[in-house]
């Protein structure tokens, strides 16, 4: 299963948008996952915050690959949700 992060917006809804269209196996992970809209009733959504390592084991269980690009927006921040990564999951970056 692949999750992605930030389908909200520009780089994370385009892909998340052509993984439905290929009907991958998917989830998306959004701090608000009712803002999803339309696409919110096309896949799994669970709510997390990549800032925020304690969300992640929950919204990242089943997930053997990640598309993400929100981390790059997060600054240092982004450090424990790397090392999480690392422990957890494959990395496509
Ligand atoms: N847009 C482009 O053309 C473009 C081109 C090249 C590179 N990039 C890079 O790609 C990255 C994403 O760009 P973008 O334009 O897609 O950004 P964006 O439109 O600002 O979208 C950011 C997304 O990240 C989510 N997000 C922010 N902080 C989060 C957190 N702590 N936990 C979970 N989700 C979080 C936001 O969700 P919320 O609704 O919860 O805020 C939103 O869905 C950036 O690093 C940008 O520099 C973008």
């Amino acid at each position: 299963m692949i999750l992605v992060t930030g389908g909200i917006e520009n780089v994370g809804g385009a892909v998340l948008e052509q993984l439905i269209d290929a009907g991958a196996p998917l989830r998306a992970l959004e701090r608000d996952p009712a803002r999803l809209g339309e696409l919110g009733g096309k896949v799994a959504v669970v709510k997390g915050d990549l800032s925020k390592p304690e969300t992640l084991d929950a919204a990242f269980a089943g997930a053997d690959s990640v598309f993400s690009t929100v981390e790059q927006l997060l600054g240092r921040r982004a450090r424990t949700f790397y090392e999480w990564l690392e422990r957890h999951v494959k990395v496509f970056q």
